[in-house]
């Protein structure tokens, strides 16, 4: 399986560029701001989203070429991200991210607050910037969305008789909304029709589903190392995830765990061993390969074109990740 350069391949210069451009756009902040933005953006991730961004542009554009437009909707994609990130880690109290400490943990909890706040505000600027309605409304919905999936993920915490519909539209929020509505706005900017528009809006967002029960499984499965942020932390926080429920269907009495939270000696290795030793996991994935599926078909009628050929790769990239 490819990984994820080689994957984005098509769309590498553009996403060297996108970081220069990235340091370029926030340059206006207070330095502390400035610097607390840079430590993130430095640090390096995936560059998914932004990469789906410009790869769906290079597709759709007549030439393969890019417009500035294009551009800057994948660097505010990344931007809007990183901030969802930085709030997300004050939220969690989590101690790294992208192998490196949270900004809360290398400056202080204050200093993300406002960062987070900043690149959100930089952000919506240069969304308004592109004068286009029709995407600056696409994107201010997500930035309402990824508010409303923290506060359902936070409302919902040990909650052994939460509904697994409430876990996907957290999910939404948190993680496919921001993939969805970028996809759709880069077909806007390239005039799709709005049969195209919505299967943009369907492949990012299947995608993005796929992409954060991947993450929950490897919550469980995965280490602080090769993950770059804490391992097996959803369930101690009491966020329960695709393989949390599917364990609660199995075995009723982790309810009981759930509900004391974890509080008695040896509660929570016992919690994640029950996860780790049902059908859960093995649920999870399928459900994830059946995200993954429903993403490639949304994209079928796509022209082919080397940037087509790695959209309709990402899906199984994102599954990948398990092995
Ligand atoms: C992390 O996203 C947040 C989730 C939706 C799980 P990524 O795993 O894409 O993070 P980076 O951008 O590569 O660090
Ligand atoms: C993902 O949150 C971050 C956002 C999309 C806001 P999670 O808590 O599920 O992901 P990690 O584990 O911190 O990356
Ligand atoms: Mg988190
Ligand atoms: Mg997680």
């Amino acid at each position: 399986m490819a990984t994820v350069t080689e994957l984005l391949q098509p769309v590498e210069l553009d996403l060297e560029t996108l970081l220069n451009d990235l340091r370029a756009l926030i340059g206006a902040g207070h330095p502390i701001l400035q610097a607390a933005a840079e430590h993130l953006f430095s640090a390096g991730g995936k560059r998914l989203r932004p990469g789906i961004v410009l790869l769906l542009s290079r597709a759709l554009s007549p030439d393969g070429e890019l417009s500035s437009k294009h551009k800057r909707l994948a660097e505010i994609t990344e931007m809007i991200h990183t901030a969802s990130l930085v709030h997300d880690d004050v939220v969690d109290e989590a101690a790294t991210r992208r192998g490196v400490k949270t900004v809360h943990s290398r400056f202080n909890y204050r200093v993300a607050v406002l960062a987070g706040d900043f690149l959100f505000a930089q952000a919506s600027w240069h969304l308004a910037n592109l004068d286009n309605l029709d995407v600056v409304k696409l994107l201010s919905r997500v930035i309402m969305d990824l508010a409303d999936g923290e506060v359902k993920q936070g409302l919902y915490r040990y909650d052994a008789g939460q509904s697994f519909s409430n876990y996907l539209e957290k999910s939404y929020c948190k993680t496919a909304s921001l993939i969805a509505n970028s996809s759709q706005a880069a077909g806007v900017l390239s005039n799709q029709s709005q049969e195209n528009l919505k299967a943009l809006h369907h492949f990012g967002r299947q995608l993005g589903l796929a992409f954060q029960v991947v993450d929950d499984i490897l919550d469980f499965t995965g280490s602080e190392q090769q993950l770059g942020k804490p391992a097996a932390s959803d369930l101690a926080s009491g966020y329960l995830t695709a393989p949390a429920l599917f364990a609660l269907e199995e075995n009723p009495t982790f309810a009981g765990l759930i509900e004391r939270e974890f509080s008695e000696k040896d509660d929570l290795e016992k919690a994640l061993n029950l996860v780790r030793n049902s059908n859960a996991i093995n649920r999870s994935r399928d459900l994830a390969e059946k995200f993954a599926k429903e993403a490639s078909e949304a994209i079928k009628w796509l022209p082919d074109s080397s940037s087509s050929r790695a959209l309709f790769e990402l899906p199984d990239f994102v599954l990948s990740r398990l092995y």
